[in-house]
């Protein structure tokens, strides 16, 4: 049975539609539809236009009437994130601010290698409600799609432990969770045995069991002088490759290299890039990799930002992810990093909203979100305000006060169902 609802009127309703996915965009290319509604049917978008027409068209629906000023986006993606973990690291980022590098930190034995052995404490249930508990605050933020990485757990046991924490935990939110495995984060200090014979474990052992779970169709590797070479990890990607998995880079954050891997692996997205050349954005550019910049971890290790301007007028295509983790991104608001990014970067509003929405869809090989069309799914999120500018402008602090998940009133500031 078919089931429609009109929300509206929207003061100002975007739907990120007719925007290109990759190179600058300007404000000015912006579809801005006023006095404008969302017909729903099921999880699904029906139809977008003028409130009134809709309500005669379609009298039989349900009206989700908005008194007020009100904005619509699409809900937000957000395409890197590591929510799933134990522990905190708020020690790390007091010694990093005292002075300590995050390379130092991570060589004492803190970093990574302390969240591993948080992790890997953590029971199960534990590990879920805390997952659940951060997808909930990301959603009630306006992000209703959220990727969460496993490379916590950095054995084959424990990384089935956190693919199936992930997988659970998607059940028990309404927001979308994507998994990764990560498996590749660092090499596990308890591994007794070479880096090539680890990632030759994981691939030959791990890889399969991830299929025949459906645990994950998506594989990551951080390329980092700390971490792997391009080389090492060069067999790595070709046999996830030889098993249909798409594949992500943690790449150039500190040194680069792992863009140019990505390229040549043909991976949906290399992220972080903070220290990517003009070489590296060049070679971005002409590919059919997205760019993805994670302002969240700029300002948790205070460095340089991702070059995303110069990626944009290179024609790259941008998208912008929180990377909330316990280490180099604490804070884990999206939508405040995102703003912030456009601030230092000089990015269009048109190209921070695209960056996390259809963009950071794309990143994630979702075709149907991140923008409000007939047959997209009906994920969106709505302002009390009357101009859209405001949203960035206020830097994070005006909040949705509804959001929208398949259709559903899953956050109403007023009232929470
Ligand atoms: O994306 N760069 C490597 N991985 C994470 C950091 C994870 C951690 O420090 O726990 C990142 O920044
Ligand atoms: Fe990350």
């Amino acid at each position: 049975m078919s089931n429609l609802k009109l929300i509206g009127p929207f003061k100002q309703l975007l739907p990120m539609s007719g925007l290109s996915l990759k190179g600058a965009i300007s404000d000015s290319e912006l579809t801005v539809l006023e006095v404008a509604g969302i017909l729903v049917e099921n999880e699904k978008i029906r139809s977008v236009g003028k409130f009134d027409e809709l309500r005669n068209t379609y009298s039989e629906a349900e009206i989700f009437h908005l008194e007020g000023d009100h904005v619509g986006l699409p809900g937000f993606v957000d395409s890197h994130t590591h929510i799933c973990f134990g522990g905190s690291r708020a020690n790390d980022y007091a010694m990093r601010n005292a002075g300590k590098t995050y390379l130092e930190i991570a060589k004492a034995g803190g970093g990574i290698w302390d969240t591993v052995t948080q992790t890997r404490k953590a029971s199960k249930e534990e590990l879920i409600k805390n997952t659940v508990k951060r997808a909930n605050r990301h959603l009630k933020n306006g992000t209703t799609t959220i990727e969460v990485k496993s490379g916590y757990g950095l054995s084959f046991d424990e990384e089935v432990k956190m693919l199936e924490t992930i997988k659970e935990a998607d059940t028990k939110t309404a927001a979308d969770l994507v998994s990764t495995c990560l498996a590749a984060h660092m090499l596990p200090k308890d591994f007794a045995g070479s880096t090539e014979e680890y990632l030759h474990k994981i691939s030959s052992k791990l890889f399969p069991i991830l299929k025949e779970k459906k645990l994950t169709h998506r594989i990551d590797a951080f390329i980092e002088e700390s971490a792997f070479s391009g080389t090492q990890i060069a067999p790595y990607f070709k046999k996830a490759k030889e098993m249909d998995f798409d594949i992500t880079v943690h790449a150039d954050q500190f040194s680069t290299g792992g863009s140019k891997v990505a390229v040549e692996f043909g991976a949906v997205s290399a992220d972080h890039l903070e220290a990517s050349t003009q070489t590296e954005i060049d070679l971005l550019a002409k590919s059919n990799t997205i760019a993805t910049a994670l302002p969240g971890a700029s300002l948790g290790l205070g460095c340089n930002f991702t070059p995303a301007r110069k990626i944009l007028d290179a024609g790259g295509a941008l998208a912008i992810a929180s990377d909330h983790n316990p280490g180099s991104a604490p804070m884990g608001d999206l939508l405040t990093q995102a703003a912030v990014l456009g601030a230092f970067e000089k990015l269009s509003n048109a190209e921070v909203l695209a960056g996390i929405s259809f963009r950071a869809a794309a990143a994630l090989r979702l075709s149907d979100r991140g923008k409000l069309e007939e047959g997209y799914l009906a994920d969106f999120c709505v302002f009390h305000t009357h101009n859209f500018n405001e949203i960035l402008y206020n830097q994070g602090n005006l909040k949705p006060c509804m959001v929208w998940k398949n259709g559903e009133l899953v956050y109403n500031k007023h009232k929470t169902p």
